[in-house]
């Protein structure tokens, strides 16, 4: 479903991403783990065509140069040159790590900017029942002004508000970054939810290795700008180099 091929990507001399390659089937949950500052968010990032979007609007702006190099494939098409909305409207939809909503919008019209590019009410209105199921506390909310929900909540929004765009495939950064441990797990539920029941095809970056562990098929460990590893849990936790120079367990 998604092929991602040598991907590359410097800000001036610093290079981020070095020749970045992975594949999702249509289907699977697969994860991108490593610790913070590996390149995972500028990864999803680039996929989704943000980094050539940050570098058109930075152009002249500032001294800092930009490279993106490499291609990416969704459902057997080159999407590397379309502009991210164009990603998002081929149902390949990113939730950022610590996403913001809308902080002066309610939580229901939050969610209703999510399905801005889809003109049905009804299928609208089918959506938002199906982001409060799995989120009854954004239902509970709804009217409440966004900004000011506890962080558990607004990692939910962020969610939803993907949901809401009808994804066939969902990039999610880091989920459970900066929550307590119970609400994590909470969320986590989720994700394998929106995975087995809405069957949604989804690429987990995460840093807590064993969240992405229990919910990944198949997974890809990067340090560094570098994919270093690919397997399954088993495989990886196998292999005593890997585990502990780049897992840290
Ligand atoms: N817009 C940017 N400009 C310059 N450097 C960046 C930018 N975005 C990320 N980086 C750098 O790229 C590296 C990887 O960051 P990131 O992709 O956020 O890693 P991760 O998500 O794995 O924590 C970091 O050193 C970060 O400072
Ligand atoms: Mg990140």
């Amino acid at each position: 479903m998604l092929e991602v091929n040598g991907v590359t990507v410097r800000y001036d001399t610093a290079t981020v991403l070095d020749d970045a390659s992975l594949r999702v089937e249509k289907g699977e949950l697969v994860g991108l783990v490593g610790p913070n500052g590996a390149g995972k968010s500028t990864l999803l990032r680039a996929i989704v065509g943000l980094i050539r979007w940050e570098r058109e609007v930075l152009r002249g702006t500032r001294q800092a140069d930009i490279t993106f190099e490499g291609d990416v494939i969704f459902e057997g098409e080159r999407i590397d040159e379309l502009s991210a909305s164009d990603i998002a409207r081929r149902g390949l939809v990113l939730c950022p790590e610590r996403g913001r909503p809308f902080v002066e919008m309610t939580v229901r019209d939050n969610l209703l900017a999510g399905a801005y590019l889809c003109k049905d009410r009804k299928e609208v209105e089918k959506n938002l029942d199906r982001v409060h199921e799995l989120f009854p506390r954004l239902k509970e909310r709804e009217k409440q002004i966004s900004g000011t929900l506890s962080g558990g909540e607004r990692q939910m929004l962020c969610i939803g508000r993907a949901l809401m765009r009808q994804p066939k495939m969902l990039l999610v950064d880091e989920p459970s970054s900066g929550l307590a441990p119970r609400l994590k797990e909470d969320l986590f539920k989720r994700v394998e939810e929106i995975y087995h029941e809405l069957g949604v095809t989804i690429l987990l970056a995460e840093q807590d290795v064993s969240f992405a562990f229990d919910l990944s098929v198949r997974n890809y460990v990067m340090s560094r700008g570098h994919i270093i590893a690919h397997g399954t849990a088993q495989e990886l936790l196998g292999d005593e180099t890997i585990r502990k120079t780049y897992l840290g367990l």
